[in-house]
């Protein structure tokens, strides 16, 4: 691989060296100071208002008022018979087709890692799985999350937790994890797979953004992007949380590396890429052990 070349011109401020990712730097400087002027005032997550009289309400109203209250959906979730949450983003029609979710979870112990509001784990609850634990680092996700479970009176949890954080003692095992739309948000992404594999002892479904640079295919290849990274078809988004882009190989490279076995593509017709790959330790999932749990 060819080792970069830093320029070492000055920057119009007279600040330091221009760097590629420069641009992005400076963007999480702004949104930094942005939160720095007002974080006296700031809450971590938006209060809703009170529905007037709401104790009078219809359960229907209350939960759409609720919805509505919310400033931002990601995800188009069905909350009772035909009537959606207005995310942008609908997975019945650009995810669940190609991410390899079987039709029968029957009896299964699932985990949705980092599940946002929650399709995946509502669609695994319908296919039969036993139990969803769903978790995402997000607080805002885990409140959405919670206000389609009530709508659809689900019994999938979400639960506030970091993919590192994922173990044993805690969450016990699962026979399907679903890690979809992750990978490349992470700093740390080999111990997350490790952290993963702690908990799977059946099949990991991993769905995740891949960059393929025709000069080194059929190399495992990484690009480290240290601020994020600009997007769009006029590099007009730009997203802070994107820190590793890998490609196919690197991606199936890391899962083997942490121990998964019988890694296959589901899906990479360009996109989406998804992998299916298989815990050496083929058991069923168990929850915890309730006499011995951390929080007992
Ligand atoms: C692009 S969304 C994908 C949502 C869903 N899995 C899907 O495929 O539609 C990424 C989600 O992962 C969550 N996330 C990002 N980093 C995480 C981490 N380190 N641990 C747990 N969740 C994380 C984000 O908050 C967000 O809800």
């Amino acid at each position: 691989m060819s080792s970069y070349d830093k320029t070492k011109e000055i920057n119009a401020e007279g600040g330091g060296e221009i760097y590629p990712w420069t641009e992005q730097k400076n963007r999480v400087a702004a949104l930094t100071a942005g939160y720095e002027r007002q974080k006296h005032h700031a809450v971590t997550s938006q209060p809703t208002a009170p529905l007037k009289d709401h104790l009078e309400a219809k359960t229907k109203d209350f939960i759409a008022h609720q919805v509505q209250s919310e400033k931002y959906w990601f995800q188009k979730i069905e909350l009772f018979p035909g009537v959606y949450s207005p995310g942008w983003s609908d997975p019945a029609s650009e995810k669940l087709p190609y991410y390899g979710l079987p039709e029968d979870l029957s009896g299964l112990r699932v985990l949705d890692i980092g599940c946002a509001e929650g399709y995946f784990s509502f669609e695994a609850e319908k296919r039969g799985a036993r139990e969803v634990v769903a978790i995402d680092s997000f607080p805002d996700s885990i409140r959405r999350f919670n206000i389609v479970k009530n709508a659809r009176q689900s019994n999938a949890n979400a639960y506030l937790c970091n993919v590192y954080d994922l173990n044993k003692a805690q969450f016990g095992t699962f026979d399907l994890v679903l890690f979809y739309g992750v990978f490349y948000h992470l700093k740390h992404p080999q111990l997350a797979l490790e952290a993963i594999r702690d908990v799977c002892t059946g099949t990991l479904l991993f769905q995740t953004y891949v960059h393929e640079d025709p000069k080194v295919q059929g190399e495992a290849w990484a690009q480290y992007n240290p601020y994020g990274l600009m997007s769009g078809s006029n590099n007009e988004n730009f997203d802070p949380t994107v820190f590793w882009l890998f490609n196919a190989t690197a991606c199936i490279a890391m899962l083997d590396h942490v121990g998964f076995e019988s890694i296959r593509v589901v899906s990479d017709s360009p996109k989406p890429f998804v992998l299916r790959a298989e815990s050496i330790e083929q058991k069923p999932g168990c929850p915890v052990n309730q006499a011995t749990a951390p929080w007992c």
